[in-house]
Protein backbone atom coordinates (compact mmCIF):
# COMPACT_ATOMS: atom_id res chain seq x y z
CA UNK A 1 0.00 0.00 0.00
CA UNK A 2 1.07 3.42 -0.62
CA UNK A 3 2.26 5.82 2.06
CA UNK A 4 0.62 8.58 1.02
CA UNK A 5 -2.60 6.65 1.48
CA UNK A 6 -1.69 5.42 4.86
CA UNK A 7 0.16 8.62 6.25
CA UNK A 8 -2.91 11.34 7.04
CA UNK A 9 -4.15 7.97 9.39
CA UNK A 10 -0.53 8.33 10.99
CA UNK A 11 -0.54 11.88 10.98
CA UNK A 12 -3.78 12.03 13.18
CA UNK A 13 -2.00 10.92 16.58
CA UNK A 14 0.93 12.95 18.30
CA UNK A 15 4.15 13.65 16.38
CA UNK A 16 6.42 12.65 18.83
CA UNK A 17 4.59 9.12 19.83
CA UNK A 18 4.35 8.37 16.05
CA UNK A 19 8.04 8.85 15.74
CA UNK A 20 8.16 6.67 19.34
CA UNK A 21 6.21 4.03 17.57
CA UNK A 22 7.97 3.87 14.16
CA UNK A 23 11.47 3.67 16.00
CA UNK A 24 9.77 0.86 18.37
CA UNK A 25 8.47 -1.11 14.63
CA UNK A 26 11.83 -0.52 13.08
CA UNK A 27 13.65 -1.80 16.38
CA UNK A 28 11.21 -5.19 16.36
CA UNK A 29 11.93 -5.56 12.62
CA UNK A 30 15.72 -5.33 12.11
CA UNK A 31 16.06 -8.56 15.28
CA UNK A 32 13.71 -10.53 12.50
CA UNK A 33 16.34 -11.77 9.68
CA UNK A 34 12.75 -12.03 7.00
CA UNK A 35 11.66 -8.87 7.91
CA UNK A 36 14.99 -7.33 7.23
CA UNK A 37 15.79 -8.90 3.79
CA UNK A 38 12.05 -7.71 3.16
CA UNK A 39 12.73 -4.36 4.07
CA UNK A 40 16.12 -4.74 1.77
CA UNK A 41 14.07 -5.81 -1.30
CA UNK A 42 11.83 -2.84 -1.23
CA UNK A 43 13.99 -0.31 -0.17
CA UNK A 44 17.90 -0.73 -1.44
CA UNK A 45 18.45 0.78 -4.87
CA UNK A 46 22.08 -0.55 -6.32
CA UNK A 47 24.07 1.13 -8.62
CA UNK A 48 27.68 1.40 -9.05
CA UNK A 49 26.79 5.61 -9.88
CA UNK A 50 25.47 6.08 -6.57
CA UNK A 51 28.84 4.90 -4.92
CA UNK A 52 30.74 7.15 -2.73
CA UNK A 53 33.98 6.85 -1.01
CA UNK A 54 35.52 9.89 1.13
CA UNK A 55 38.96 9.11 2.43
CA UNK A 56 38.33 5.32 3.35
CA UNK A 57 34.70 5.39 4.17
CA UNK A 58 33.32 3.81 1.25
CA UNK A 59 29.01 4.62 0.79
CA UNK A 60 26.42 2.72 -0.98
CA UNK A 61 24.89 5.90 -1.95
CA UNK A 62 25.10 9.34 -1.06
CA UNK A 63 21.81 9.36 1.34
CA UNK A 64 21.98 9.70 4.65
CA UNK A 65 19.64 9.48 7.66
CA UNK A 66 19.95 12.65 9.52
CA UNK A 67 20.45 13.43 13.30
CA UNK A 68 17.42 13.37 15.55
CA UNK A 69 15.52 10.32 13.97
CA UNK A 70 17.68 7.88 15.71
CA UNK A 71 19.11 9.80 18.83
CA UNK A 72 20.25 6.73 20.57
CA UNK A 73 21.38 4.72 17.99
CA UNK A 74 18.09 2.34 18.10
CA UNK A 75 17.55 1.32 14.36
CA UNK A 76 21.24 0.78 13.13
CA UNK A 77 20.65 -2.49 10.65
CA UNK A 78 17.25 -0.53 9.96
CA UNK A 79 18.38 2.33 8.43
CA UNK A 80 20.92 0.00 6.85
CA UNK A 81 17.67 -2.17 5.21
CA UNK A 82 15.88 0.86 4.34
CA UNK A 83 18.24 2.48 1.87
CA UNK A 84 19.60 4.90 3.25
CA UNK A 85 24.06 4.99 2.56
CA UNK A 86 25.12 6.15 6.00
CA UNK A 87 23.26 7.02 9.02
CA UNK A 88 24.27 9.69 11.44
CA UNK A 89 23.07 9.01 15.07
CA UNK A 90 22.04 11.57 17.89
CA UNK A 91 22.56 13.92 19.43
CA UNK A 92 24.40 12.02 21.80
CA UNK A 93 24.99 13.89 25.71
CA UNK A 94 27.52 12.07 27.80
CA UNK A 95 25.12 11.86 30.67
CA UNK A 96 21.44 10.74 30.36
CA UNK A 97 18.63 13.80 30.24
CA UNK A 98 15.39 14.21 29.62
CA UNK A 99 15.14 17.12 27.22
CA UNK A 100 13.09 19.50 27.05
CA UNK A 101 8.95 19.17 28.15
CA UNK A 102 6.27 18.18 26.38
CA UNK A 103 4.69 18.76 23.90
CA UNK A 104 8.09 19.16 21.26
CA UNK A 105 7.25 18.18 18.22
CA UNK A 106 4.79 19.57 15.81
CA UNK A 107 4.18 18.70 11.73
CA UNK A 108 3.06 21.40 9.28
CA UNK A 109 1.95 18.92 6.18
CA UNK A 110 1.06 21.99 4.12
CA UNK A 111 4.86 23.08 4.19
CA UNK A 112 6.04 19.35 4.37
CA UNK A 113 7.65 20.99 7.52
CA UNK A 114 8.33 20.04 11.04
CA UNK A 115 9.00 22.13 14.09
CA UNK A 116 11.35 20.13 17.07
CA UNK A 117 11.69 21.35 20.55
CA UNK A 118 13.07 18.50 21.41
CA UNK A 119 16.53 19.93 23.36
CA UNK A 120 18.67 16.69 23.00
CA UNK A 121 16.15 14.06 24.91
CA UNK A 122 19.38 11.18 25.16
CA UNK A 123 19.56 7.60 27.22
CA UNK A 124 23.52 9.09 27.67
CA UNK A 125 26.99 7.86 25.88
CA UNK A 126 27.29 4.64 27.88
CA UNK A 127 24.07 3.27 26.90
CA UNK A 128 24.15 4.44 23.39
CA UNK A 129 28.02 2.64 22.83
CA UNK A 130 26.70 -0.51 24.90
CA UNK A 131 23.69 -0.36 22.14
CA UNK A 132 25.68 0.12 18.97
CA UNK A 133 28.41 -2.43 20.54
CA UNK A 134 25.22 -4.79 20.07
CA UNK A 135 24.22 -4.33 16.56
CA UNK A 136 27.91 -3.48 14.99
CA UNK A 137 27.62 -7.10 13.79
CA UNK A 138 24.40 -6.51 11.79
CA UNK A 139 25.12 -3.39 9.81
CA UNK A 140 27.36 -2.38 6.84
CA UNK A 141 26.93 1.06 6.30
CA UNK A 142 29.15 3.87 7.92
CA UNK A 143 27.71 5.17 11.02
CA UNK A 144 28.21 8.95 12.23
CA UNK A 145 27.53 9.92 15.78
CA UNK A 146 26.47 13.51 16.30
CA UNK A 147 27.49 14.72 19.78
CA UNK A 148 26.33 17.43 22.07
CA UNK A 149 26.45 18.71 25.27
CA UNK A 150 23.83 18.39 28.43
CA UNK A 151 21.97 21.03 28.80
CA UNK A 152 23.22 21.70 32.57
CA UNK A 153 27.00 22.00 31.30
CA UNK A 154 28.05 25.88 30.79
CA UNK A 155 28.88 26.74 27.78
CA UNK A 156 32.60 27.03 28.82
CA UNK A 157 32.98 23.37 29.62
CA UNK A 158 31.31 22.33 26.51
CA UNK A 159 34.30 20.58 25.08
CA UNK A 160 34.22 18.86 28.61
CA UNK A 161 31.46 16.95 27.67
CA UNK A 162 32.07 16.14 23.89
CA UNK A 163 35.31 14.70 24.98
CA UNK A 164 34.05 12.39 27.60
CA UNK A 165 31.42 11.35 24.90
CA UNK A 166 34.31 10.87 22.49
CA UNK A 167 35.60 8.74 24.91
CA UNK A 168 33.46 6.76 25.32
CA UNK A 169 31.47 6.44 21.86
CA UNK A 170 34.58 6.00 19.90
CA UNK A 171 35.01 2.87 19.31
CA UNK A 172 31.85 2.66 17.38
CA UNK A 173 31.82 5.90 15.30
CA UNK A 174 33.07 6.14 11.42
CA UNK A 175 33.24 9.57 11.79
CA UNK A 176 31.96 12.13 14.61
CA UNK A 177 29.92 15.28 14.18
CA UNK A 178 29.71 18.36 16.56
CA UNK A 179 27.04 19.93 16.87
CA UNK A 180 26.59 23.45 18.14
CA UNK A 181 23.84 24.61 16.26
CA UNK A 182 20.45 23.70 17.59
CA UNK A 183 18.53 26.14 18.72
CA UNK A 184 16.71 23.93 21.64
CA UNK A 185 19.85 24.14 24.36
CA UNK A 186 20.42 27.49 25.58
CA UNK A 187 23.46 29.59 24.28
CA UNK A 188 24.52 26.24 21.92
CA UNK A 189 24.43 28.37 18.72
CA UNK A 190 27.33 31.02 20.38
CA UNK A 191 29.82 27.85 20.23
CA UNK A 192 30.02 28.46 16.89
CA UNK A 193 31.99 31.44 17.60
CA UNK A 194 35.90 31.72 16.93
CA UNK A 195 37.53 31.12 19.82
CA UNK A 196 34.78 28.33 21.35
CA UNK A 197 34.57 26.26 18.31
CA UNK A 198 38.72 26.21 17.94
CA UNK A 199 38.74 24.91 21.52
CA UNK A 200 36.09 22.46 21.29
CA UNK A 201 37.86 21.46 18.23
CA UNK A 202 41.24 21.14 19.33
CA UNK A 203 40.40 19.29 22.25
CA UNK A 204 38.19 16.91 20.27
CA UNK A 205 41.32 16.26 17.57
CA UNK A 206 43.37 15.47 20.62
CA UNK A 207 41.52 13.04 21.42
CA UNK A 208 41.44 11.22 18.28
CA UNK A 209 44.64 11.46 17.73
CA UNK A 210 45.19 9.55 20.92
CA UNK A 211 42.56 6.98 20.56
CA UNK A 212 42.83 6.78 16.53
CA UNK A 213 41.72 9.20 13.85
CA UNK A 214 38.40 9.84 12.57
CA UNK A 215 36.61 12.64 10.48
CA UNK A 216 35.71 14.79 12.29
CA UNK A 217 32.80 17.50 11.33
CA UNK A 218 31.05 20.69 12.95
CA UNK A 219 27.17 21.11 12.18
CA UNK A 220 26.14 24.35 12.05
CA UNK A 221 23.21 26.63 11.98
CA UNK A 222 21.37 27.91 8.81
CA UNK A 223 20.70 31.10 10.74
CA UNK A 224 24.40 32.88 10.25
CA UNK A 225 25.89 35.70 7.98
CA UNK A 226 28.50 35.03 5.26
CA UNK A 227 31.02 36.55 7.96
CA UNK A 228 29.90 33.92 10.74
CA UNK A 229 30.33 31.13 7.84
CA UNK A 230 34.05 32.44 7.36
CA UNK A 231 34.82 32.70 10.70
CA UNK A 232 33.81 29.12 11.22
CA UNK A 233 35.89 28.11 7.58
CA UNK A 234 38.83 29.58 9.44
CA UNK A 235 38.74 27.47 12.09
CA UNK A 236 37.85 24.59 10.04
CA UNK A 237 41.23 25.10 8.33
CA UNK A 238 43.03 26.29 11.02
CA UNK A 239 42.64 22.99 12.99
CA UNK A 240 42.40 19.74 10.69
CA UNK A 241 38.31 19.34 11.21
CA UNK A 242 37.05 17.61 8.12
CA UNK A 243 34.34 19.44 6.93
CA UNK A 244 31.04 20.48 7.82
CA UNK A 245 27.32 19.43 8.09
CA UNK A 246 25.32 22.38 6.54
CA UNK A 247 22.52 22.74 8.48
CA UNK A 248 20.22 22.21 10.86
CA UNK A 249 17.27 23.35 11.64
CA UNK A 250 16.22 27.55 11.77
CA UNK A 251 14.57 29.81 14.18
CA UNK A 252 13.34 31.64 10.82
CA UNK A 253 9.67 31.01 11.40
CA UNK A 254 8.40 32.64 8.68
CA UNK A 255 9.82 30.37 6.16
CA UNK A 256 6.52 28.39 6.89
CA UNK A 257 3.60 30.21 8.06
CA UNK A 258 1.54 27.80 9.58
CA UNK A 259 4.63 27.60 12.50
CA UNK A 260 4.68 31.31 13.19
CA UNK A 261 2.39 30.98 16.15
CA UNK A 262 5.06 28.64 17.66
CA UNK A 263 7.72 30.95 19.15
CA UNK A 264 10.14 28.30 20.30
CA UNK A 265 12.42 24.45 18.56
CA UNK A 266 13.70 24.39 14.96
CA UNK A 267 12.22 24.01 11.61
CA UNK A 268 12.82 21.40 9.35
CA UNK A 269 11.80 20.64 6.18
CA UNK A 270 11.04 21.45 2.80
CA UNK A 271 11.12 25.62 3.18
CA UNK A 272 14.44 25.20 4.45
CA UNK A 273 15.81 23.94 0.75
CA UNK A 274 16.73 27.58 -0.80
CA UNK A 275 18.63 28.06 1.90
CA UNK A 276 20.53 24.68 1.60
CA UNK A 277 21.10 25.33 -1.56
CA UNK A 278 22.92 28.66 -1.19
CA UNK A 279 24.94 27.68 2.24
CA UNK A 280 26.51 24.96 0.58
CA UNK A 281 27.38 26.82 -2.32
CA UNK A 282 28.85 29.50 -0.07
CA UNK A 283 30.76 26.74 2.63
CA UNK A 284 32.01 25.09 -0.41
CA UNK A 285 33.30 28.10 -1.84
CA UNK A 286 34.81 29.31 1.10
CA UNK A 287 36.30 25.51 1.99
CA UNK A 288 38.02 24.89 -1.67
CA UNK A 289 37.76 21.04 -2.29
CA UNK A 290 39.49 19.13 -0.08
CA UNK A 291 36.98 19.62 3.06
CA UNK A 292 34.26 17.42 3.68
CA UNK A 293 30.82 18.92 3.10
CA UNK A 294 27.34 17.02 3.65
CA UNK A 295 23.95 19.08 3.07
CA UNK A 296 20.92 18.70 5.07
CA UNK A 297 18.28 20.40 5.35
CA UNK A 298 14.51 20.18 3.25
CA UNK A 299 15.88 17.93 1.02
CA UNK A 300 12.57 15.42 -0.47
CA UNK A 301 14.04 14.56 -3.99
CA UNK A 302 16.44 13.39 -6.00
CA UNK A 303 16.52 16.45 -7.29
CA UNK A 304 16.96 18.06 -4.60
CA UNK A 305 19.88 16.12 -4.02
CA UNK A 306 21.08 16.67 -7.21
CA UNK A 307 21.52 19.96 -7.27
CA UNK A 308 23.05 20.18 -3.66
CA UNK A 309 25.57 17.48 -4.51
CA UNK A 310 26.78 19.73 -7.90
CA UNK A 311 26.85 22.98 -5.56
CA UNK A 312 29.36 20.85 -3.85
CA UNK A 313 28.02 18.77 -1.47
CA UNK A 314 29.89 15.17 -1.09
CA UNK A 315 26.51 13.81 0.70
CA UNK A 316 23.30 14.53 1.37
CA UNK A 317 21.23 13.67 4.34
CA UNK A 318 17.32 13.62 5.24
CA UNK A 319 14.89 13.83 8.13
CA UNK A 320 11.98 15.60 7.58
CA UNK A 321 11.44 14.19 4.05
CA UNK A 322 11.83 10.37 5.61
CA UNK A 323 8.31 11.49 7.63
CA UNK A 324 6.80 12.91 5.16
CA UNK A 325 7.72 10.11 2.31
CA UNK A 326 7.86 7.13 4.24
CA UNK A 327 10.19 4.00 4.88
CA UNK A 328 11.03 4.14 0.74
CA UNK A 329 11.89 7.56 1.27
CA UNK A 330 15.76 6.48 1.04
CA UNK A 331 14.84 4.57 -2.34
CA UNK A 332 12.66 7.16 -3.89
CA UNK A 333 15.30 9.43 -3.30
CA UNK A 334 18.14 7.40 -5.11
CA UNK A 335 16.24 6.57 -8.30
CA UNK A 336 15.22 10.08 -8.96
CA UNK A 337 18.76 11.12 -8.43
CA UNK A 338 20.11 8.54 -10.80
CA UNK A 339 18.03 9.98 -13.71
CA UNK A 340 20.23 13.28 -13.01
CA UNK A 341 23.34 11.34 -13.34
CA UNK A 342 25.31 10.33 -16.58
CA UNK A 343 24.20 6.90 -17.68
CA UNK A 344 28.00 5.30 -17.04
CA UNK A 345 29.98 6.00 -13.72
CA UNK A 346 32.87 6.52 -15.92
CA UNK A 347 31.45 9.58 -17.54
CA UNK A 348 30.27 10.41 -13.71
CA UNK A 349 34.24 10.90 -12.67
C1 LIG B 1 12.65 15.77 15.13
C2 LIG B 1 14.02 16.26 14.78
C3 LIG B 1 15.05 16.09 15.68
C4 LIG B 1 16.32 16.55 15.38
N1 LIG B 1 17.33 16.34 16.26
C5 LIG B 1 18.60 16.69 15.92
C6 LIG B 1 19.67 16.41 16.79
O1 LIG B 1 19.50 15.83 17.85
N2 LIG B 1 20.92 16.80 16.40
C7 LIG B 1 21.15 17.44 15.21
O2 LIG B 1 22.29 17.74 14.91
N3 LIG B 1 20.14 17.70 14.36
C8 LIG B 1 18.89 17.34 14.69
N4 LIG B 1 17.86 17.60 13.82
C9 LIG B 1 18.15 18.31 12.57
C10 LIG B 1 18.28 17.35 11.39
O3 LIG B 1 19.37 16.50 11.55
C11 LIG B 1 18.44 18.13 10.08
O4 LIG B 1 19.69 18.78 10.09
C12 LIG B 1 17.37 19.17 9.86
O5 LIG B 1 16.12 18.66 10.27
C13 LIG B 1 17.26 19.60 8.41
O6 LIG B 1 17.03 18.50 7.58
P1 LIG B 1 15.57 18.05 7.07
O7 LIG B 1 14.92 19.26 6.47
O8 LIG B 1 15.86 16.95 6.09
O9 LIG B 1 14.83 17.57 8.27
C14 LIG B 1 16.57 17.19 14.13
C15 LIG B 1 15.52 17.36 13.23
C16 LIG B 1 14.26 16.91 13.53
C17 LIG B 1 13.16 17.10 12.54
Amino acid sequence: MSYSLVRPILFLGDAERAHERALKWLECGQRCSLARRTLQFFCRVQDKRLERQLGSLVFRNPIGLAAGFDKDGRIVPAAEDLGFGFVEIGTVTPKPQPGNPKPRLWRFPKEKALVNALGFPSDGAVAVARRLEKRRMATSIPVGINLGKNADTPLNRAHEDLCASLDILHPFGDFFVVNVSSPNTPGLRDLQQAESLTRIANSLLDKLTARGPRPLLVKIAPDITVRDLEGIVQVVTATRLAGLVVANTTTNRPLAPSAVFLDRGGLSGKPLFPRTQELVKQARALLGTEAILFASGGVFTGGDAAQLLAAGANLIEVCTAFVYRGPRCAAHICRELLAHLPKSPDKAA
